[in-house]
């Protein structure tokens, strides 16, 4: 694997796949997503430095509820999370971003005089560099060693040190991206990096009424849409594509067989694009979608099905007061047993 290292002092380091790869794998998604119907294109793209400010205020935003619920639950149940963890860890996060709910978490921590080594895994190499650097300021005990990657890559990074309990985070639902299957080969990925006595902290947003899911992938001021156009124009900015973003209108649907919300991007009227750096040209029908993101929801049920075929076990769920979202403990399978 090609990992660089991009900033290093003792307590903070910053490693990322090189750029030359990620570009290649923007190109193979962008052309393999576009060239065959149904169009899609992966909620990984998203995340370039504009979308990952576009997601921080989404994380704002009056109807989307699963961020600060899930804050409330931190707020409420972080000291029991840290009881769980070891006087020294490694504090492993997927999809880390600016790292809000974390500091909950270490403040826990470090109440308790533990002593975690923070290992944020995320894909904005930007929005990581920014936080771990912020981190290392805020806590003079903390040691933070960044991978901007795929959680694939970041997971393999990780898995081969050993030594310390690992306590993983994945928090805001993160997960919700992965179909069923696809969820159950990473949480197995997750698995295969555990030893026992590890954790994992799985922050899920549950199923509930339609008009409030619905509402947080649609809101008033239109920031979810910015942020689900702003695929397009990263195309159009890195792979020179000529998008006309207003002949494209943000949809919301629900996938009831899927329990997921899909966000769309719609095609107003029949249209051509091309994608220069590709060499493509992409023909639109009136009303024809691409399908830009999946966020499946979660009941007990499901996560029990999904953790089981994974080897992992629940072991605790902390929920907020509505019950619409909840942070999971799971632990591999038969841990407990091992301990005792
Ligand atoms: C970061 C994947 C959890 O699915 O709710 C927010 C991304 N998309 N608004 C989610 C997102 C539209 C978010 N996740």
């Amino acid at each position: 694997m090609s990992l660089q290292t991009i900033t290093a002092d003792e307590r903070c380091t910053v490693q990322a796949i090189s750029p030359a790869r990620r570009l290649d794998s923007i190109q193979e998604l962008v052309r393999h997503g576009l060239s065959q119907p149904p169009k899609t294109l992966p909620p990984i793209l998203f995340y370039d430095e504009r979308g990952s400010e576009l997601f921080e205020q989404i994380c704002q935003l009056p109807e989307y509820y699963l961020t600060r619920t899930e804050q409330q639950i931190l707020d409420c149940y972080a000291a029991d999370m840290a009881q769980v963890c070891d006087p020294e860890l490694v504090l492993v996060e997927l999809g880390s971003g600016s790292s809000t709910k974390t500091r909950t978490l270490l403040d826990a921590l470090f109440v308790r005089g533990q002593r975690p080594i923070y290992r944020p895994i995320d894909i904005s190499q930007a929005m990581l560099q920014a936080t771990a650097e912020e981190l290392t300021v805020e806590y003079p005990d903390l040691q933070v060693h960044a991978i901007a990657s795929d959680y694939e890559h970041g997971l393999e990074e990780v898995g081969k040190q050993k030594g310390h309990q690992k306590a993983f985070l994945f928090l805001g639902s993160n997960l919700g991206n992965f179909t069923r299957s696809a969820a159950v080969a990473l949480l197995g990925d997750i698995r295969q990096a555990m030893h026992p006595g590890d954790l994992l902290f799985l922050g899920l947003d549950l199923v509930k009424p339609l008009p409030l899911l619905l509402a947080a992938y649609d809101d008033r001021d239109g920031v979810t849409a910015a942020f689900n156009k702003n695929v397009l124009a990263r195309i159009n900015r890195e792979l020179d594509a000529d998008f006309n973003l207003e002949r494209f209108r943000h949809q919301v649907v629900w996938n009831a067989a899927e329990q997921a919300i899909e966000m769309h991007l719609r095609s107003l009227g029949d249209q051509q694009v091309r994608v220069r750096d590709l060499e493509l040209a992409v023909t639109f029908r009136d009303g024809e979608t691409i399908h830009t993101e999946s966020s499946h929801k979660y009941t007990q049920e499901i996560l029990e099905t999904l953790s089981g075929d994974a080897g992992l076990e629940i072991e605790r769920m902390w929920l907020d007061e509505n019950g619409w979202f909840a942070l999971n403990l799971l632990a591999p399978k038969n841990n407990g047993a091992m301990e005792q």
